[in-house]
């Protein structure tokens, strides 16, 4: 068997008298696309911090979190990019695109100025943006929502980390501009062979592109299964809700064959 990327091991967190997580059991797997699906308040973000390292050191966690294809805990930046709902709180609004991009691979690939501003200009063409060279130049407020959240995910895919955890990165946005972060994700991840945690409310969404969903309630891990055998037949009623309640998913060509 191939040693987990990530392997979660009853895994309990407390902020106060408040249970985010309780007892979950998760293993991530290199290379693969998991969602991490469930209502507002379920423990998702409170999972990515935990994974992350990011957790305020008040909390109280039990239970373990390992890397064994990695060996050491995951450097913010070098081994894990975070992407986050709001692209304008990411962003600093009176820094240019170019330094704020050039800064994250200066940090973490130990190149000076010159070379980072040059690998961020590549970097913004990855996330497509057009005219990379002018958007350099740019402030945060001179760029749509969408444009911006290009420039947060190519400040998170800077040293080529190995995951990336998109914690409600479309949620802010438009369906339009959502489906477009989407398929640039799915395709940033497949070129790079990135492992990602898409997290998200709408598992409509995230069923469109993932390879597996683990679903959450009140910080329990529900269920975690392939995407289609999730969808065609969820083992708790919660899932099936969850599913319902979502924008029409036989409008979507994989769970139209899974459905049938
Ligand atoms: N900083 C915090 N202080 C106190 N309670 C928190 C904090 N962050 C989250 N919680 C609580 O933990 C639970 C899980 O929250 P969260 O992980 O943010 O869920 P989700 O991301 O799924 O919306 C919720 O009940 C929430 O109120
Ligand atoms: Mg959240």
């Amino acid at each position: 068997m191939i040693a987990p990327f990530c392997s979660v091991k009853g895994l309990s967190v407390r902020y106060g008298q408040e249970v985010a997580l309780s007892s979950v059991d998760l293993d991530i797997v290199k290379g693969e696309r998991l969602a991490i699906v469930g209502e507002s308040g379920s423990g998702k973000s409170t999972l990515a911090r935990a994974l992350a390292g990011l957790l305020p050191k008040r909390v109280k966690i039990e239970g373990e979190i390992t890397w064994p294809a990695l060996g050491h805990a995951p450097l913010p930046g070098r081994d894990f990019g975070f992407v986050f709902q709001d692209p304008g709180t990411s962003l600093n609004p009176v820094l240019t695109i170019g330094e704020q991009v050039a800064e994250a691979a200066r940090q973490h690939l130990r190149l000076d100025w010159r070379q980072a501003y040059a690998r961020a200009e590549e970097l913004l063409e990855r996330v497509r943006i057009p005219q990379s060279a002018s958007v350099m130049r740019a402030f945060p407020h001179q760029l749509s929502g969408g444009q911006r959240q290009r420039v947060v995910i190519a400040a998170a895919i800077a040293a080529n980390p190995a995951l990336l955890i998109a914690d409600e990165a479309t949620s802010a946005l438009d369906v339009v501009v959502q489906a477009e972060i989407v398929r640039l994700l799915d395709g940033l991840v497949r070129e790079e062979g990135m492992t990602l945690l898409f997290i998200t409310h709408d598992i409509a969404l995230a069923s469109g592109f993932v390879d597996r969903v683990a679903v959450f309630r009140n910080g329990e891990l529900l269920e975690a299964g392939p995407v289609r055998s999730v969808l065609s037949s969820p083992s708790h009623r919660y899932t099936a809700a969850l599913i319902s309640s979502h924008r029409d998913l036989s409008t979507q060509p994989l769970i139209t064959e899974a459905v049938s």
